[in-house]
């Protein structure tokens, strides 16, 4: 049967690879290497600086695919995520017919790590519901951009004993801060963290983690919030492209 392997490669530095990434990559008869668009070239070659570096495999061979774009006009989100999940779908299953032999072995680079806010596993369960080709899966973890803030930062997840949100820029307003002392903030096109007043938040912020481009900004909210609106809209001007994170917090370990 053919076997998908669907490898975390970390958030941005090839350093964040791990062992049983390399070998797992070293495995495979085809790496398959999405395109997202010219903006995106920087996140294509880190893929590709990956396979250099670490793909030893002389038998290997890799398949660039474009990533449909998620249509957002006249529709609800979900609907829009539905349908371009379909669409890539049926393309991984093209791939796996024509580039795979039976008992052939192919593998995704997935950035940081495939359970966090990426689709790939849930995409494969479609493609295996879809029931035209026959395979199964494993998944190898990666470093999260949420390990590679934390770490940037030289800060702990977590207060003591305390919960963490998850969440995306849409979503903010629901955790944060009634809700919950920590939430981290992923896939935020709106910058949310402009419309939180409270005096007492702290905010974690970075951008292109991992990369030699990486900027980080860490402050009161209150205080740092005009300095990272204005490093954001420059930074996304120069490199055509944004990607970042931030954590916000209230109150301190220990504090009843
Ligand atoms: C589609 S999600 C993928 C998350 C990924 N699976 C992970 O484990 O981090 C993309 C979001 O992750 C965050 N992100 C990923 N890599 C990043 C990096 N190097 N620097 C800053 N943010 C990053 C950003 O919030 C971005 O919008």
């Amino acid at each position: 049967m053919r076997h998908i392997l669907v490898v975390g490669i970390g958030s941005g530095n090839p350093e964040h690879m791990t062992i049983q990434a390399i070998n797992a990559l070293n495995s495979a008869d085809v790496l398959f290497l999405p395109t997202k668009g010219a903006k995106k070239a920087e996140l294509a070659d880190i893929r590709r600086d990956i396979v250099a570096r670490y793909v030893t495999n002389p038998e290997s061979r890799t398949v660039d695919y474009a990533v449909p774009v998620r249509r957002t006009e006249g529709q609800s989100y979900m609907q829009g995520v539905d349908e371009w999940h379909a669409a890539i779908a049926e393309i991984h299953e093209a791939m796996f017919r024509t580039e795979l032999g039976e008992h052939g072995t192919g593998a995704f680079l997935v950035w940081g790590d495939p359970m966090l806010y990426d689709s790939t596993i849930r995409i494969l369960e479609r493609v295996g519901r879809r029931g035209n080709v026959a395979f199964d899966y494993s998944v190898i973890p990666g470093i999260t951009s949420v390990q590679a803030l934390c770490a940037s930062h030289r800060i702990p997840l977590n207060l003591v004993g305390q919960p963490v949100v998850i969440t995306t820029g849409r979503r903010l307003a629901d955790s944060f801060p009634d809700i919950v002392e920590t939430a981290v903030v992923m896939l935020d096109g709106e910058q949310a963290f402009q419309r939180i007043e409270d005096p007492d938040a702290m905010i974690y912020w970075g951008a292109y983690l991992g990369t030699p481009d990486e900027i980080v900004i860490s402050g009161r909210l209150s205080e740092v919030k005009e300095k990272i609106l204005a490093t954001r809209a420059d930074a996304r001007t120069r490199h055509g492209w944004i990607m970042d994170i931030y954590l916000l917090q209230k109150g301190t370990d220990f504090e009843e």
